[in-house]
């Protein structure tokens, strides 16, 4: 069986140099692997729980998501996707949310850090925190169980997530299961030995502690000047150096071959001048960056070519996630109402008991339609022209039978709510159950 892995990106930042070796390089390696089915969503619901500038939310979108197709994720082997272009999300968020401990809230480390600091600053315990805040780990859990992932690689802040996520499973499973899980249990991956890359000053790259190089903003200059200003020793040109001594290596090693990585530390033992070996690290950076950087800005200034691998990418999303909700939503009850269906009592058959209808028919110009009509003869649904008069008839048998779950891949316009027309196919699966 594949296993899914799934990842979400919070998106409030522009990406540099260390999210992309400690975190989007790793993650598009790992999306090549047999045996793996990959989801990358930008996580921009998250966003609004840590940002309220509009504009930086969006900005980030765009920036997070077309660096991802710039170094080179392969859209269609993987599931790449918007939070907010899937709105199972936020409807599992609340069933979740009804199974969910408040006191298990109350301990997750976010919020906690927030109480902690407000308590210190002899504030009320809970100034400025929202409840987005609060409820933060549950639309993480409805990110993960909504496609069933398996494995969810995170950093170790994040793990307490994934264990909450697991718990409001289980507990799903339990109450509404009926002896089958609903939910794949998900695990953490933390990987341990992922590349946190040293920022300039040699602390952690971090946008918090003013550190960074940028990944593809501002050009190879921007690049250069970040470069130029790693902390190194005083030490001049022809005197030995200790490649141990800078984030420069470190950096540079990031991206160098194991046989260019000795050549480095050789040459400054040797005495490699400090600016002749940032010369070297930029135009080692540059040789893998640079072409990624063209397609980048290329994407920048087409948004509307990432708004559509970022749609298609939800269409994909959805075929999961629509009828995986169906079923969840059946499973806690909240069902249409439909006649108790008795065919044999012509009787009962009155306007109240009457079904929705599939037609088919044939266009004059040779194409083969179906629609569907509600009870009282609206319509509700319209298929494309088909070459096919049997294509029409095996898409109404699975709209029939699989109801509002073959929508996604049906070949169909909406003209009614969606809402309207689950029911309706609700109530035909229902009868023909
Ligand atoms: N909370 C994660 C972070 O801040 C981002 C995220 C949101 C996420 N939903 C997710 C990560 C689901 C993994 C799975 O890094």
């Amino acid at each position: 069986m594949t296993e899914r892995v799934l990842t979400g990106i919070t998106t409030t930042g522009t990406p540099h140099l260390g999210n992309y070796v400690g975190a989007i390089r790793p993650a598009i390696a790992a999306s090549r692997a047999p045996g793996v089915d990959s989801f990358f969503f930008m996580a921009d619901y998250h966003a609004l729980i840590k940002c309220d500038d509009p504009d930086r939310v969006a900005r980030s979108t765009l920036e997070i998501a077309a660096t991802f197709l710039a170094a080179g994720l392969d859209t269609q082997r993987v599931t790449f996707f918007r939070q907010s272009d899937i709105p199972e999300t936020p409807e599992l968020t609340w069933l979740l949310t009804c199974v969910t401990a408040k006191g298990q809230m109350n301990r997750a480390h976010a919020y906690k850090a927030a109480t902690d600091a407000n308590l210190a600053a002899g504030e009320d315990i809970d100034a400025n925190i929202t409840m987005g805040l609060y409820s933060y780990p549950i639309l993480m859990a409805a990110d993960i169980l909504l496609f069933n992932a398996h494995r969810v690689p995170v950093g170790k802040d994040q793990v307490q997530h994934i264990e909450m996520a697991r718990d409001v499973a289980q507990r799903f499973n339990h109450l509404y299961g009926r002896g089958r899980d609903l939910f794949v249990l998900p695990q953490a991956e933390v990987e341990e030995d992922v590349a946190t890359l040293p920022g300039l000053d040699g602390r952690k790259m971090s946008k918090s502690y003013d550190n960074t190089v940028p990944l593809f903003e501002g050009g190879p200059k921007a690049l250069r000047d970040a470069i130029a200003r790693i902390v190194t020793d005083s030490r001049l040109p022809g005197e030995p150096k200790d490649p141990d001594s800078t984030s420069l290596v470190t950096i540079h090693d990031a991206f160098a071959t194991p046989a260019q990585r000795e050549a480095f530390r050789q040459a400054l033992v040797q005495g490699l001048g400090w600016g002749e070996a940032k010369q070297r690290t930029v135009d080692l950076i540059e040789s893998h960056i640079g072409p990624m950087r063209a397609a980048y800005d290329e994407l920048i200034a087409h948004p509307e070519r990432v708004e559509a691998a970022l749609q298609e990418g939800a269409r994909k999303a959805r075929t999961i996630a629509r009828p995986l909700l169906d079923e969840l939503r059946h499973a806690v009850g909240l069902r249409p109402m439909v006649a108790a269906a008795r065919p044999a009592d012509k009787a009962v058959r009155t306007a109240a008991a009457r079904l929705p209808e599939f037609k088919q028919y044939r266009e004059t110009d040779g194409r083969f339609f179906f629609k569907l009509t509600d009870a009282d003869g609206a319509e509700l649904l319209l298929s494309e022209g088909l070459a096919e008069g049997r294509a029409a008839g095996a898409w109404v048998k699975r709209l029939k039978t699989e109801g509002a779950a073959a929508l996604a891949d049906a070949p169909v316009r909406l003209l009614a709510d969606r809402a309207a027309v689950e029911s309706a196919l609700a109530a035909l699966v229902s009868a023909e159950a």
